[in-house]
């Protein structure tokens, strides 16, 4: 890989599809690879992935325990400290905070079963990714060798997106290496688990480094665009800022004015763990469930959707879904 750091999501709102088995794998297969410091981070209240990491003894790949509200800044802090790979587990739904996750990643990897089941809840996860023109793989996992669903499965995801050139089979070693922590390539790396979780980092590798790569060119074409159209500023000017300092903040409601919440003196977003310390096992801690205000639930919500019936797409998306594939009942 590159030097610039790629974002790969791991979604699907079918519980069991594999996205924390998978996130651990491709996470570990990077680093083995040579294409770390790979840092990994569970979105997900039940904290499978945090449980995994905990259980391991290797300390690459770094956890990073960054709660969804801090996503941003957390990812920003962990490419300042010179990780290459950031691989994020979430949860089974479709929620704000997946689209939220969804907007920060570069590329979204998408495991599904090859059941009718998995396959209808596809739907809803690839209408998050479009609306946010991400990237979307699928990747065809927990497979019976041979059978004609598995290719079934490959053709009816393909009319919806790129599907990987490679099929995860079910194998038991997938189940037992998350008991201790470890991958199947760490338990036996000539297994055929091993090559096809290989096989796979090699493709999502060379699919994020092309994203990630044309989407430093086109930040430096904006940055030219905004070079060459916008006059430069002159010491007349008045900024926005300076209009800012002028407004009071009065305190007629009789309550104290906290001088720390000044618009200047917004408090700083508490510090995130340095590279060092995301190495630290003491560290993964099952990550925090969302913020209340953000999702606009006061209290008592988990972030989780558990959702039976169908509302649409996430707010403000287009419906986008086409008949007999993810929802019944589109015309
Ligand atoms: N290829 C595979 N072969 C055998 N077992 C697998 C395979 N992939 C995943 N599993 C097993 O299936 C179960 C569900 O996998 P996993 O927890 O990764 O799914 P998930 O999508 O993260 O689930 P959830 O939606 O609940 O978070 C686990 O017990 C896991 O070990
Ligand atoms: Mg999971």
């Amino acid at each position: 890989m590159s030097n610039q750091t790629g974002v790969i999501v791991f979604a699907s709102q079918k519980g069991g599809s594999g996205k924390t088995t998978l996130s651990g794998h491709v996470a570990v297969e990077a680093e083995r690879a040579g294409d770390g410091p790979v840092a990994l981070i569970d979105t997900d209240p039940q904290g499978s992935l945090a449980k995994w990491w905990n259980a391991r003894e290797s300390k690459a790949p770094a956890f990073a325990q960054v709660p969804i509200q801090d996503l941003e800044e957390g990812i920003a802090h962990l490419k300042r400290n010179g990780f290459r790979l950031i691989v994020i587990d979430t949860p089974p739904a479709v929620t704000e905070s997946i689209s939220y996750v969804v907007a920060h990643s570069d590329l979204v990897v998408v495991p599904t079963r090859p059941s009718p089941h998995d396959l209808r809840a596809v739907g809803p996860t690839v209408d998050i990714v479009e609306s946010f023109g991400k990237s979307l793989v699928f990747v065809v996992n927990s497979a019976t060798a041979r059978a004609r669903i598995t290719g079934e499965t490959a053709v009816a995801l393909s009319q919806h997106g790129v599907v990987a050139p490679v099929t995860l089979h079910n194998r038991v070693e997938f189940a037992a290496s998350m008991i201790d922590g470890r991958t199947v390539s760490e338990i036996r790396s000539d297994s055929k688990s091993a090559q096809e979780v290989s096989t796979l980092w090699s493709y999502l590798r060379e699919r994020v480094a092309r994203i990630v790569a044309a989407g430093a060119v086109a930040e430096a074409d904006r940055a030219d665009f905004t070079a060459s159209v916008l006059s430069p500023a002159r010491a007349s000017d008045a900024s926005d800022e300076d209009d800012f300092d002028e407004i009071e903040f009065p305190d007629e409601l009789g309550l104290p004015i906290n001088p720390a919440m000044t618009p200047r003196q917004a408090p700083a977003p508490a510090p995130l763990p340095s590279a060092a310390q995301t190495h630290s096992p003491a560290q993964a801690v099952a990550p925090q469930a969302p913020a209340a205000p953000r999702n606009g639930h006061a209290s008592g919500w988990d972030g989780v959707d558990r959702r039976k019936i169908d509302r649409g797409p996430p707010r403000g998306a287009p419906e986008r879904r086409r008949a007999g594939f993810g929802r019944r009942g589109l015309n």
